[in-house]
């Protein structure tokens, strides 16, 4: 590093000098240089105090600039300073016309931030910060404008030009170039401009909003994957009556458009009517998509498009607030999945992600509160925090209001701010002004980082029908705050009789919810006639641990009873976690492991009922993932974590061997392939048994484990019975079975990436080196970043086993990479370092080890701030 990077802070904000009241921008699209030409109508904000002579533009040091004038006076050298980042005009009027040219390489941008190709189709990514790489602009999300964007390229190579809005004009040039001109009459921010140019194709549909108004719905991508567009079609039509419906939102442009480029540094961009996303989450087609993969497409469709009023009518007013827009619309998200699907098994996948991925990084040294005060590079902060806990923020004032006063509270929230920039205050400003409440405290969920624990014992008076819940909170300490003070938490509990049926409670209701707001309390119900079991955090009512000592009996009980679908799950999670937790303790000891008869009978229960939704019996039967063990665990051992998983899943296997394979015969469906929550279901019970039954050790299984692999007509059976023989014993088996999937889908970059992953997840010793060969294979691209996660990130994140290796090879590797990306994608480079920051979990040798690595980065030269500030924190 030259310099070092500063610290940007909340409590620096002002409101920018200058507005724009609009912008033209011209892009002309050649071979080695594009040409940008803006035009933007400045004027002084009323609303800022301080009058500066001058104008600060953001710029990237990689523009260069051709010209610039002020109200047609060019301006020379001596007017104007270009220094790190920005460009300084020494006076400016009060009102004014800028207008720019400068030259821009985007075949050249491999940072894929700003213009850039994606295998020959230009495309924009400016959220947070990549405007700035375009033009000089006011570059922040408070300046907000109306864009009105000319395309100029050659007709044959790049026959279709897009951006923002409506299209209002197009022509041809007599040197075989053509332009399109886009107008979007919402004034937005420039993170939300967008561009592509290319040679595409698409497919075309019509929505009729509410109020009658016909949109043109197009999705793009190259021709090769025309034939994957259908479900983002149905999902953004769901998506589009969906918010209707629930949130009274309409669309408002005359058209909505999706682009799918294979070069992309997140999921999808939300840009105004222009939406750009990765191939991996709008294509989709029974062939080469996963179940899971087109319910991610499903929700990514949905969740851009709900951004259209919470992120883009009303916007945020600086980046400390990301999580005004994405906690928000990974809500809205959540319950569109949840309407569309199964409800419990969406909360009980959503709460999997939050305790491993949230949890962790909350126990961090990247920890922040879901408005963070401060940051060194904002692309660091697409967390999961922000985003998931942001959206469990929402859910729990949803829980405290209740849906009418959250729905009056949110069109009360929209109709304020339709067209401004704001902040979470003013989210709950008008949360509390619809409903009456006072949600101050509810507040600290916003600024203070850390999981809550809830400490909860009870006891019950027999005499007086009396019983009382004693719940105790702390948090632990977090880089920006050792002392916490109490959140406001709704705590949603239940009361089971010992017959397993609901009690009464207040109003009769058989949910009630407590709201805890102090540090320690306690709630009494009274007539309650006998000793109660309780169902506590119901729904995972609030992002918090809960320690409550259950007997394994109780959690028996709660699994077959319990009226709340998610706390029966999490009734079998607690239980596995007590018996694998006792295991892991054994194997560190030496001693001999043994599986508990609870576990099997409780297994055998769920596996024979054949009244529960196949979904939740896959989910139950699922034990408590190596990542989520780690999470519980002071010191983490992935070893024993491992092997003592290893040893359940195995006995368990053997034990119900035969419940396994009628199970598995009950979910063989025999109608046409629909990625209906039914069918999904039914075919995430079956490969859960297959997993099971590859592990009863019998060559028979094998052989199912290959018959499915050949005769799938779909990729979930086709990839899971891959991935389960790859990480089997049965290593000669999946070498061919390996070679068979590459030859037959080498063409699909997609279905490549996932044949990556299944190789770098694979716990058998070996993988490092089998990753390292795979890095030179044609299939991989490390200026992809869907490559890069599907190889190097999986290996480092989801292979603890071997990344963990005791020899610091796993760690040293992801170092290695982690360096190179640094030049070539800073963003992906910094999100690749996670695993070695939670260096502090391991024991003593890894520790050292880590921070080894950690050091080697952070001396290696020219460090980009992103991975500059993630390391820097986690030395
Ligand atoms: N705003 C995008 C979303 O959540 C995510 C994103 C952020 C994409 C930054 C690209 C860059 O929908
Ligand atoms: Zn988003």
């Amino acid at each position: 590093m030259s310099t070092t990077p500063s610290v940007i802070y909340l409590k620096d904000y002002q409101v920018p000098p200058f507005l724009i009241e609009s912008t033209q921008l011209r892009f002309e699209l050649e071979d080695d240089r594009t040409l940008v030409k803006a035009e933007l109508r400045l004027t002084r904000n009323p609303e800022c105090q301080v009058k500066p002579r001058g104008l600060l533009m953001h710029g990237d040091e990689s523009l260069r600039l051709c010209r610039l004038a002020v109200d047609g006076q060019v301006l020379t050298a001596k007017d104007y300073s270009i220094d790190a980042g920005a460009l300084t005009i020494a006076e400016v009027p009060d009102q004014f016309i800028l207008e720019s040219v400068v030259e821009i390489d985007p075949a050249k941008n491999t940072a894929l931030e700003g213009l850039y190709l994606s295998d020959g189709v230009y495309c924009t990514q400016c959220e947070a910060e990549g405007f700035r790489r375009i033009t000089y602009y006011l570059d922040r999300p408070d300046v907000m404008s109306v864009f009105t964007t000319t395309v100029v390229a050659d007709k044959a190579r790049f026959p279709v030009l897009l951006s923002n809005g409506n299209p209002v004009a197009e022509g041809d040039d007599s040197d075989g170039r053509h332009w399109v001109t886009w107008e979007d009459p919402f004034p937005k921010p420039a993170y939300l401009f967008a561009l592509v140019a290319g040679d595409l194709k698409h497919i075309e549909d019509t929505f009729t909003t509410a109020s009658g108004k016909q949109v043109a719905l197009r999705l793009f991508a190259e021709e090769k994957d025309l034939d994957k567009l259908d479900h983002a079609m149905t999902s953004l039509k769901a998506s589009m009556r969906w918010d209707e419906q629930v949130y009274g939102r309409e669309y408002d442009l005359e058209i909505y458009m999706i682009v799918a480029v294979d070069f992309f540094n997140m999921g999808a961009m939300e840009n105004k009517g222009l939406n750009v996303f990765n191939t991996s989450c709008v294509l989709a087609s029974q062939k080469t998509t996963t179940d899971a993969g087109f319910q991610r497409v499903e929700a990514v469709v949905a969740h851009e498009y709900f951004h259209n009023w919470s992120g883009n009518r009303v916007t945020c007013r600086d980046w400390f607030q990301l999580s005004l827009k994405e906690g928000f619309t990974v809500f809205r998200d959540a319950e569109f999945s949840a309407d569309m699907n199964s409800r419990t098994v969406k909360r009980v996948e959503d709460v999997q992600l939050l305790r491993t991925a949230q949890f962790s990084e909350d126990a961090g040294p990247m920890a922040h509160p879901v408005r963070p005060a401060s940051f060194i590079e904002i692309s660091n902060f697409y967390t999961m925090t922000v985003y998931e806990k942001g959206a469990e923020v929402v859910r729990m004032i949803h829980t405290l209001l209740g849906p009418d006063q959250f729905r009056a509270g949110s069109d009360l929230y929209f109709e304020r701010h339709d067209g401004q920039a704001v902040t979470t205050d003013d989210f709950v400003a008008a949360m509390e002004a619809a409903s009456g409440r006072d949600l101050t405290q509810f507040k600290r969920w916003y600024s203070q980082a850390g999981t809550p624990v809830l400490d909860i014992t009870d006891e019950y008076d027999p005499s007086e029908s009396v019983y009382r819940l004693r719940v105790k909170q702390a948090c632990p300490p977090t880089p920006e705050a050792s002392e916490k003070a109490p959140f406001h938490i709704p705590l949603q509990v239940g009361l089971l009789s010992p017959e397993g049926t609901d009690m009464p409670l207040e109003n009769d209701a058989t949910t009630v919810t407590l709201e805890l707001t102090e540090s320690e309390q306690t709630f009494t119900f009274t007539g309650i006639p006998q000793k109660p079991v309780p169902s506590l955090l119901r729904g995972f009512s609030a992002p918090v641990k809960l320690n409550y000592a259950y007997s394994q009996a109780e959690l028996v009980f709660l699994m077959q009873h319990d009226s709340d679908g998610f706390n029966r799950w999490e009734a079998a999670q607690k239980l596995g976690v007590i018996i694998l937790q006792a295991l892991i303790a054994d194997y560190q000891a030496g001693r001999e492991l043994v599986l508990s008869d609870a576990l099997v009978g409780a297994y055998r229960a769920v596996l024979n009922d054949t009244t529960l939704d196949p979904a939740m019996v896959a989910k139950v039967l699922t034990l408590p993932s190596q990542a989520y063990l780690g999470e519980l665990s002071t010191q983490i051992d992935v070893d024993a974590i491992h092997a003592a998983r290893e040893f359940a899943m195995n006995a368990l296997a053997c034990a119900l061997e035969a419940e396994f394979s009628q199970a598995y015969k009950r979910c063989l469906i025999d109608v046409a392939y629909q990625p209906s929550a039914e069918q999904v279901a039914q075919r995430m019970l079956k490969n859960l048994c297959l997993s099971y039954l590859l592990r009863a050790g019998k060559p028979e299984y094998l052989a199912l484990a290959q018959q499915q692999f050949s005769d799938a007509d779909n990729m979930t059976d086709e990839q899971a019975a891959l991935a389960l023989v790859v990480h089997s014993n049965y290593q000669d088996a999946a070498q061919a079975m390996l070679s068979q999937f590459y030859s037959r889908w080498s063409q699909e970059s997609l279905v490549v990436n996932s044949w990556l992953a299944v190789q770098a997840s694979n716990p058998c010793p070996g993988a490092l080196s089998q990753v390292e060969a795979l890095m030179q294979h044609e299939a991989f691209n490390m200026k992809n970043p869907n490559k890069v996660r599907s190889l190097i990130g999986v290996f480092c994140g989801q292979n603890p086993v071997n990344f963990h290796a005791k020899d610091g090879s796993g760690y040293r590797f992801l170092a290695d990479q982690v360096v190179a990306l640094n030049e070539l994608n800073p963003q992906i480079a910094s999100r690749l370092v996670a695993p070695l920051t939670k260096w502090k979990r391991y024991d003593e040798t890894r520790q050292q080890l880590m921070r080894d690595q950690l050091q080697r980065i952070m001396d290696s030269a020219e460090l980009s701030r992103d991975v500059y500030e993630v390391v820097s924190k986690s030395i």
